[in-house]
């Protein structure tokens, strides 16, 4: 059975990714303490982004930190909608990382099916069956997390830790539900008015897991929600 959810609704977006910041950066630390290593997949889109920038700023166990993304866009390392640049921009090019401990979705290779393949050998051999020991997500407006999107054939994956996620005919890279629950931390990260809507679907107590593709997370370890008050609004009796 599943822990319940931890849920925090901060005031605004800087105080949601203060909390953010101190949360993440107190799960590697432990994770290191415990097991001399933290796995930790990280989100794309726009939310974590100033996370990434105060990561950055920190003195953490740089050596011991292994990266990878819940998910990527078919797109070259160097395009703008790439959730790795983002990333590497942001965080990852401005501490000493080893660089073979950034696994990169390889979506040079010539096909979505051949990255996800790849990838997916990645995510298994690295991690050696242990669970990721942070995910960080955000959702989006239709309630998809990662690249796991509404009524698409990715959700019903359970066989393998990556596949193709398809955003409105755009192919992606996605961890697959079971791999996203298959972590000892998952935090998801949520501003903004414009994700009531998805938030209020994915809480209620009854819904549709494939509408509302979030709902398929119930992650082995922790749970939490990270708000700001306005995307909290939806949980507000
Ligand atoms: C991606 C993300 C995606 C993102 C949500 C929220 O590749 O776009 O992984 O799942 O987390 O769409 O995006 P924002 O943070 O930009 O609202």
């Amino acid at each position: 059975m599943a822990p319940s959810p931890s849920i925090e609704i901060h005031p605004d977006r800087a105080a949601l990714l203060a909390r953010s910041q101190q949360l993440v950066a107190e799960h590697i630390q432990a994770a290191v303490a415990a097991r001399g290593r933290c796995t930790i997949a990280l989100a794309g889109g726009s939310t974590p982004k100033p996370l990434y920038e105060s990561l950055g700023q920190m003195d953490l166990p740089w050596d011991n930190l292994h990266i990878f993304w819940g998910d990527e866009r078919y797109v070259p390392l160097d395009h703008p909608d790439s959730n790795a640049k983002m990333a590497k921009v942001a965080w990852l090019d401005q501490v000493p990382i080893p660089p073979e401990q950034i696994h990169l979705v390889p979506t040079e290779l010539d096909s979505p099916v051949a990255a996800a393949a790849a990838y997916d050998h990645t995510v298994q051999t690295q991690l050696g069956g242990e669970p990721l020991d942070i995910v960080l997500l955000g959702i989006g407006d239709d309630g998809h997390t990662a690249s796991l999107f509404p009524h698409t054939p990715a959700l019903a994956v359970g066989d393998r830790a990556v596949t193709v996620g398809d955003k409105d005919g755009n192919p992606r890279i996605t961890l697959t539900a079971p791999a996203l629950n298959h972590s000892r931390c998952v935090v998801f990260l949520v501003s903004g008015a414009n994700k009531q809507s998805a938030l209020a679907q994915i809480f209620a107590p009854q819904g549709d897991d494939h509408a509302y593709p979030a709902r398929l997370i119930r992650p082995h370890g922790e749970l939490w929600w990270l708000l700001d008050a306005e995307a909290g609004a939806a949980l507000k009796p």
